[in-house]
């Protein structure tokens, strides 16, 4: 059985599951380089055909979707009726159908599109948004037994915050919250407008600002926003205006009045103490509210998913719960919106068949590029090239003499973090090299953190109170032994948050850190997505040799090639 998986809003993306296998899951940002883009994802559905040996759309068994309505771009996609809506967006079409003199059944996609017309519409699915969040947690899980789903986002379908019971096959709704009952997500994007960044992709900023302030300097300043609880009740809701509707980047933004107050607050207390008091009422919620269910059901297996559990610090402080309330946290690695294709595919896929299990291991699942293609562009763009059979060797020295390098082999990674395919990776051990890497490479802001990439097998030397994280989503507390001889990736707060390599499951990335290891001790890199602030990540070697030439990067290794900007970098 194959499924494919459409989602078309903030991330737009696609994913194919075929016989209970994630064969292929990526973002149309990628291919469109715009971030968080919402076009439809054309490029992300040929894409995942491809990979399933598929030439056409009508030969997948089922198309699940991430929505309950099918809006009317999707639908003259798929070639589909379209009776009249009463969406604004709608409207628009429609008069544009008007003065073109077509009738409202005749819209069609720019005449360049795909042609995805679906012979059979009984294949395509709709499904309630939240859903299909809970779904991506679920069914990555490594067991089918009962547990409690939380999912938190801004808004999808009208809900913004939803407590499900998954066992077996099958999930069920315990409890919905609208946006403006329970406005967690929302609220913590108020605060990211308010101090300057743009809601669904600043929100990483608020969480980097947070450890740096204090949240006592300004306790209950931000209350007003975000719902309160009692164990699983809900005492108070939140407080906002009604939405404006402003499309940027892919999301509408929210909330424009609440942002100014927010704004005047960090004015008056500070913008850290602003983060960090935003973090602090965003944790005490979800905490609240999860142990509250895991109490009151005795349920105390978890999963989660949803932009809100991006938020590393919020899944550290959940499972740091395990003594008193939960047995299991398990946490979807790529939550947020671009992982609603996945799981809309898995949600129809286990319909029809028995879940009992399956735990997700990696995210290589884009696109990759040979050797033979790599050597051929590099020859056309006259640059000057090594071929190695074991570039980790080389590379692994480069880091050792505190150079900046980037490291793209293999499958490109779903979801936001940079899993070692698309990375951009520096020594760890000196304090100044975060922000070198700022200054020469990725032009963030200086209080954001670097995570590290270690071997899998060496995770008790740099961590404490910790579990297998394979996905960088969260943090755990660097060992105090070791902390001090890898400050460039422990942030203000002392906590990490790592990604563990394991040799089966990315040999050449495990390579890599084993030798910087042999050199330099210790088994640990810095490890930050392969782009520059503001750009998706790279996918393609053209990509790639763009973003080395317009950044300081000293050496990129493209599979088992290498060019660097000064030859003395070359190998011998
Ligand atoms: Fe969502």
């Amino acid at each position: 059985m194959i499924v494919l998986g459409i989602h078309m809003g903030h991330d737009s993306s696609a994913a194919i599951v075929k016989d209970g296998e994630i064969l292929a899951d990526v973002q149309e940002e990628r291919f469109n380089r715009v971030k968080h883009s919402a076009d439809a994802p054309i490029q992300a559905i040929e894409y995942c055909l491809e990979v399933a040996g598929l030439k056409n759309i009508n030969e997948v068994d089922y198309i699940s979707y991430s929505w309950l309505n099918t809006s009317q771009k999707m639908k003259a996609l798929l070639g589909f009726e379209q009776e009249d809506s009463n969406t604004l967006k709608d409207k628009l079409f429609s008069q544009g159908k008007k003065l073109l003199g077509r009738s409202a059944e005749t819209l069609v996609p720019p005449i360049y599109f795909p042609d995805f017309k679906l012979k059979d519409k009984s294949k395509f699915v709709n499904n309630e948004h939240h859903l299909m969040h809970a779904a991506s947690a679920y069914y990555t899980r490594d067991n089918n037994e009962k547990c409690l789903i939380f999912t938190c986002d801004g808004a999808g379908d009208n809900v913004s915050l939803a407590v499900w019971q998954g066992e077996g096959n099958t999930i069920t709704a315990l409890e919905k919250f609208d946006g403006y009952t329970a406005g967690i997500g929302w609220a913590y994007s108020i605060v990211t407008e308010g101090l300057g960044w743009i809601h669904g992709d600043g929100e990483g900023k608020t969480m980097g600002l947070a450890p740096y302030g204090d949240p006592e300097k300004c306790k209950g300043v931000l209350d007003k926003y975000f719902p309160k609880f009692d164990g699983k009740n809900l005492v108070k809701k939140s407080e906002f205006g009604l939405a404006t509707h402003w499309m940027q980047r892919g999301s509408n933004q929210f909330h424009f009045e609440e942002a100014y107050e927010v704004a005047e607050l960090v004015e008056k207390y500070g913008r850290e103490h602003i983060a960090a008091e935003a973090q602090r009422k965003m944790e005490e919620c979800l905490i609240t509210y999860i142990k509250g269910w895991c109490k009151e059901t005795g349920i105390k297996k978890t999963a989660a998913a949803g932009g809100v559990f991006l938020n590393v610090k919020l899944n550290q402080r959940l499972w740091e719960q395990k003594e008193d309330a939960l047995d299991e946290y398990h946490v979807y690695p790529n939550p947020a919106d671009c992982g609603l294709a996945v799981g809309a595919a898995l949600n129809e896929y286990y319909k029809h068949n028995t879940f009992t299990g399956k735990k997700i291991e990696h995210l290589y699942l884009g696109p990759e590029y040979k050797n033979e293609d790599i050597e051929k562009l590099l020859k056309i763009r006259k640059l000057k090239y090594h071929y190695s059979e074991e570039p980790w060797k080389h590379a692994a020295k480069l880091l050792s003499e505190n150079k900046i390098i980037a490291w793209f082999q293999g499958r490109m990674e779903s979801g936001p973090r940079a899993l070692g395919n698309r990375s951009i990776v520096m020594s760890p051990i000196h304090p100044d090299n975060k922000n070198t890497i700022n200054a020469y490479v990725k032009f963030r802001e200086g209080f954001r953190p670097f995570c590290p990439s270690l071997l899998h097998e060496k995770a008790d030397e740099y961590l404490s109170n910790y579990k297998e994280e394979l996905f960088m989503i969260t943090s755990y507390t660097a060992n105090e032994k070791n902390k001090n001889s890898i400050p460039a990736v422990v942030h203000a707060d002392g906590t990490l948050r790592p990604q563990m390599v394991k040799k089966d499951l990315n040999n050449r990335y495990w390579n890599l850190i084993n030798e910087f290891g042999n050199i330099s001790g210790k088994y640990i890199v810095l490890n930050t997505s392969f782009n520059v602030m503001g750009e998706p990540i790279i996918n393609n070697p053209m990509e790639a040799i763009r973003c080395f030439y317009n950044s300081g990067i000293d050496a990129l290794f493209l599979e088992n090639y290498m060019i660097c900007k000064d030859e003395s970098l070359a190998p011998a």
